[in-house]
Parts: C-alpha cells; sequence; structure tokens
C-alpha cells in the first residue's frame, strides 16, 4: 500500500458541515477505503447504549468535544482492527493537538503514515446554511442555531491549531469545499490519485 505516488490514508480535515462525511463517503466507494468518523461512531455508541455512548452524549448534544482519552481509544482499536489492507479516511479526527499526536504516535508505531490531509475550505455562512437545512431533513440533535455556532466556535479554537502541527508533519492540501459534491469529490479524487 502507498507506493507510486497514490494517496490512501488521508485524514479529511474541515469545519462542521464542511461535507468531510460526505466526500469520506464517496472516497471509500471509490478506492475501498475504511472510512473512520468518529462522530458516527458515538452515535451508534450512543444508540446502543454503551458506557461510551452515554460518556460522550452530554458533550455532543452541548457541541463540545468529547474528551480526548475517550475517542484515541475508541480509534486505537478501530486502527488496529482494520488491517490497512486498502487504506483509510479520517472524518473527524485529529480534532485538538494531543488528538494529532497520539495519532502521529500510533501510525508510526504502526509504520502507517498519513500521505495527505485535505483540508475543504467553505465560509461559515455556506456552513451555517447547509447545518440548518440539514436539521429540517435529518434531525441531528446538534444542528440547532445555538449548537451550529458553539460547534464552530470549538472548531476555530481547539481545531483549527491542529492544521499547524500536521502541516509540519504531513502534506496538507487546502480546496475549497464550496462547489457542489460532484466537484468537490472531483478535486479530491484528482488530489488522491
Ligand atoms: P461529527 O459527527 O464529526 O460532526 P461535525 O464535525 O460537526 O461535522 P458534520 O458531520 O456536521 O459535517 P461534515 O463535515 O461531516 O459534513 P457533511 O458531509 O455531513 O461530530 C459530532 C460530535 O461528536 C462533535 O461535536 C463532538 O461532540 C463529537 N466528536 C466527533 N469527533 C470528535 C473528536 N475527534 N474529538 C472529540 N469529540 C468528537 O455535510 C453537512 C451537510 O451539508 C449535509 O446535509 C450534506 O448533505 C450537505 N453537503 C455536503 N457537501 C455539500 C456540498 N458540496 N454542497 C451543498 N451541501 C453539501
Ligand atoms: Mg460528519
Amino acid at each position: 500500500m502507498g507506493g507510486q505516488g497514490l494517496r490512501r490514508r488521508l485524514i479529511l480535515f474541515g469545519a462542521p458541515g464542511s461535507g468531510k462525511g460526505t466526500q469520506a463517503e464517496l472516497l471509500r466507494q471509490r478506492y475501498d477505503l475504511d472510512h473512520i468518523a468518529p462522530g458516527d461512531m458515538l452515535r451508534e455508541h450512543r444508540a446502543a447504549g454503551t458506557e461510551l455512548g452515554h460518556l460522550a452524549s452530554e458533550y455532543m448534544a452541548a457541541g463540545k468535544l468529547v474528551p480526548d482519552e475517550l475517542i484515541v481509544n475508541m480509534i486505537r482499536h478501530r486502527l488496529e482492527d482494520d488491517g490497512d489492507a486498502k487504506g483509510f479516511v479520517l472524518d473527524g479526527f485529529p480534532r485538538t493537538v494531543p488528538q494529532a499526536r497520539s495519532l502521529q504516535e500510533l501510525l508510526e508505531k504502526m509504520d502507517r503514515p498519513i500521505d495527505l490531509v485535505a483540508v475543504l475550505d467553505v465560509p461559515e455562512e455556506e456552513l451555517v446554511a447547509r447545518l440548518s437545512r440539514r436539521a429540517t431533513e435529518e434531525r441531528r440533535e446538534d444542528d440547532t442555531p445555538e449548537i451550529i455556532s458553539e460547534r464552530l466556535r470549538v472548531y476555530r479554537v481547539q481545531t483549527e491549531p491542529v492544521l499547524e502541527y500536521l502541516g509540519d508533519l504531513v502534506p496538507v492540501l487546502r480546496l475549497d469545499g464550496r462547489g457542489s459534491v460532484e466537484e468537490v469529490n472531483g478535486a479530491l479524487v484528482q488530489a488522491i490519485g
């Protein structure tokens, strides 16, 4: 895995509503990658009534980040499970500098370096519009105006600094995330090769 310029161990990075989940799913299908999304995993835990789901639920409902230790453990197990046959796309992780450090350490031990961090840049008005639209379609409990604005604040304060940290270690590519789903997918596929 990896050689010949292929980029198949990916981090999709971006604010809430930037399209990480949508694009990760398309990349999963195209390249047969493992789609690793802590937000989805936590919602599954919550629905299944596990202890982790219970611990995470208050943070999620408030638009705050779940403590690093819980997230890093969950992701560690997931990465160890996957065998890395065709690679992975991380969607929503890492979201803090300590998470990014843990990920680097873990992947170094596994000899599975990240090939690319793709950042989906979308202006804040568009993020709010997308999440508000989703609120009427899907009813995710954290898609209310107040919680959307808290999630965006948390992104600016806790998550954006991760890019500076990763930028010293891994190639980072910023993409315009404002186009249609297909346009953004096209740009990602071109970058990934
Ligand atoms: P998480 O589930 O990761 O949510 P999020 O980051 O807030 O992001 P979203 O899933 O809302 O947006 P997205 O970028 O995936 O965009 P999407 O494709 O859905 O996290 C939820 C919570 O879990 C966190 O608040 C936290 O509590 C906890 N958590 C998760 N990870 C954690 C971590 N690492 N550490 C600690 N806590 C963690 O698109 C959004 C909408 O826009 C959709 O309706 C979609 O159809 C639409 N759309 C997508 N692309 C386009 C486009 N190009 N044009 C128009 N509409 C589009
Ligand atoms: Mg998502």
